[in-house]
């Protein structure tokens, strides 16, 4: 999949933002009665569900704008169909925080302050498994996650995290306009990450 534009949605000076045609496709496609957005951020997969006429789904992040809504620590509605989540690909670009994209101070709590990549993983998967317990049988979390490298090590976060529900779809996405594309590489990381991931998980009929 390759979206080199993301639309009028969200805010575009929001680093680490998606295009807003990749979440109208996938809401197009699956046509979900009850939409849950994970990692709202600039407000991207809000602006797209009001387009498509969705009045009534949810957009949550840990920012003001969506509620301060801490995906660790705080509960889940429950009863969506399709939840959309965008986390932060661990620490390559810092949301919370002076300089970074909101608040003041770092938030204990945002995953792209953490350092550890053990923990980070460990952290995505209980947000995902709160995701997947939230979902209505037969719903989906369909997820876009990159991969990162750092001092010459390749960390696939898809690989690492647990996968709750079953694999429907794993796409592959072009990346566009990162800060990444400008950098020069050396021979110790000569190959650019050019691409992210879309997963698809459903929450089987038993
Ligand atoms: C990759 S950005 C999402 C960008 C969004 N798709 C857009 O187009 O604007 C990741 C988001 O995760 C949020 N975040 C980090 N830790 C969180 C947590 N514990 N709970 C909720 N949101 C969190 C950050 O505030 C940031 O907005």
């Amino acid at each position: 999949m390759s979206y080199p534009t993301r639309g009028h949605y969200g805010n575009f000076s929001y680093r680490g933002n998606c295009s807003g045609y990749l979440i109208k496709d996938i809401l197009n496609y699956y046509r979900p009665r009850n939409f849950l957005e994970c990692f709202a951020g600039s407000g991207t997969g809000f602006d797209v569900a009001r387009e498509l006429g969705y009045t009534n789904s949810i957009h949550l992040d840990l920012n003001d704008r969506f509620g301060n809504f801490n995906l660790l620590t705080d509960e889940l509605p429950k009863g969506a169909d399709l939840v959309f989540s965008h986390p932060p690909y661990w620490d390559i670009i810092q949301y919370s925080g002076k300089d970074n994209m909101w608040g003041k101070e770092p938030h204990k709590d945002d995953l792209s302050h953490i350092r550890d990549y053990e923990e980070f993983i460990q952290k995505l998967n209980l947000i995902n498994k709160k995701v997947y317990g939230s979902l209505n049988t037969g719903g989906r979390h369909v997820i876009l996650i990159g991969d990162v490298r750092k001092k010459g090590k390749y960390y696939s976060i898809i690989k690492d995290m647990t996968w709750y529900g079953e694999l429907e779809a794993h796409l592959i996405k072009a990346q566009h306009n990162t800060r990444g594309q400008s950098k020069k590489y050396t021979r110790y990381n000569f190959i650019p990450i050019a691409h992210e991931h879309i997963m698809v998980f459903v929450k089987p009929h038993v």
